[in-house]
């Protein structure tokens, strides 16, 4: 994994970007470098600025301040069309699938295949449930009927097919807004494996997550917002999980909270849980 940071050209890259919403400083001074083949994770507190970074890197929110540029172009996309005809590709937590329908369909929902001639064109059904179950292979996905109706899967599973579909058509970034965050381990482990899996092939991925453990299981660099500023900006090599955590946490502030709940209770601080015990538990859906 982590490979060398500094050897590669970043698809996306922002340089003191900021974004208003009216008179609200949502974000200030962001720099980020997305490589392809590194998983760039965004971590902080709920409000801190994760979202509102995400929707201007996709298209959906103008920036205001500073730059941004795709394979070192300036751009100002007005659209997510706009970002995802350069690569940039969402999958957002809620995802957009249709939960009857097969998981082929769902795979191909939008970009249908059709052939035939006008008039007559008809869609294509044998070669998408081909290439949906070879392009699901091919990311480690086995299911055992690609016919089965999405909303039978798991979370896990789904957010994996949504992966998937983003590396057929051709996505060159992947942004994944918290996608474990309302998943038990089990299948956390599921989607942190096609994270990599995706950053195997190439992608430079964006995983967007509360939860430095997970970060931290897949991550190259690590972006930590705070009141929207970057409060941390580290490639694997110079953090460690611990450090990671403590800047999630806000080190200091859990270390008082903690003596505090020890005078209530009036046990020992002792017989607390740790920081890294407390950041483990399941992160807080946004
Ligand atoms: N459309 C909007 N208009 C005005 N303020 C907004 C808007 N969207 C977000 N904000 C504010 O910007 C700040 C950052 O919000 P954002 O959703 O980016 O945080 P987040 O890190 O994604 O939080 P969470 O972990 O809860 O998802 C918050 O204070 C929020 O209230
Ligand atoms: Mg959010």
């Amino acid at each position: 994994m982590a490979k060398n940071t500094t050897d590669t050209a970043p698809i996306v890259e922002l340089h003191e970007m900021g974004k208003l919403y009216g008179n609200f400083r949502a974000l200030s001074g962001i720099n980020l470098a997305v490589k392809p083949g590194q998983v760039t994770c965004v971590l902080g507190d709920n409000g801190a600025g994760k979202s509102t970074l995400i929707k201007v890197i996709s298209g959906l929110h103008p920036y205001d301040e500073g730059d941004y540029k795709v394979d070192g172009e300036p751009v100002r996309f007005t659209t997510p069309r706009e970002a995802l005809g350069k690569g940039i590709a969402t999958v957002y937590q809620d995802l957009a699938v249709v939960p009857l329908m097969p998981v082929w369909r769902n795979f191909f929902l939008g970009s249908e295949i059709t052939r035939g001639p006008w008039l007559v064109r008809r869609l294509d059904i044998e070669k998408m449930k081909k290439i949906a179950d070879e392009e699901l292979r091919a990311m480690g996905i086995h299911l055992d009927d690609i016919e089965q109706p999405i909303g039978t899967l798991s979370g896990g599973q789904r957010q994996s097919v949504a992966i998937a579909r983003a590396v057929y058509f051709g996505a060159r970034v992947l942004i994944l807004d918290e996608p474990t965050a309302a998943l038990g381990v089990k299948q956390s482990g599921v989607v942190l494996k096609y994270i990599a899996a995706a950053r195997d092939r190439g992608l430079g991925v964006i995983f967007i997550t509360h939860n430095p453990h997970h970060a931290y299981m897949v991550g190259d660099h690590f972006a930590v917002l705070r009141l929207g500023t970057l409060d941390l900006s580290a490639d694997r090599s110079q953090v460690s999980l611990e450090e990671l955590t403590n800047h999630m946490a806000g080190g200091a502030e859990l270390t008082a909270l903690k003596h505090e709940l020890a005078q209530v209770r009036g046990v020992d601080v002792e017989e607390l849980p740790g920081e890294a015990d407390l950041s483990a538990s399941p992160a807080s859906s946004s």
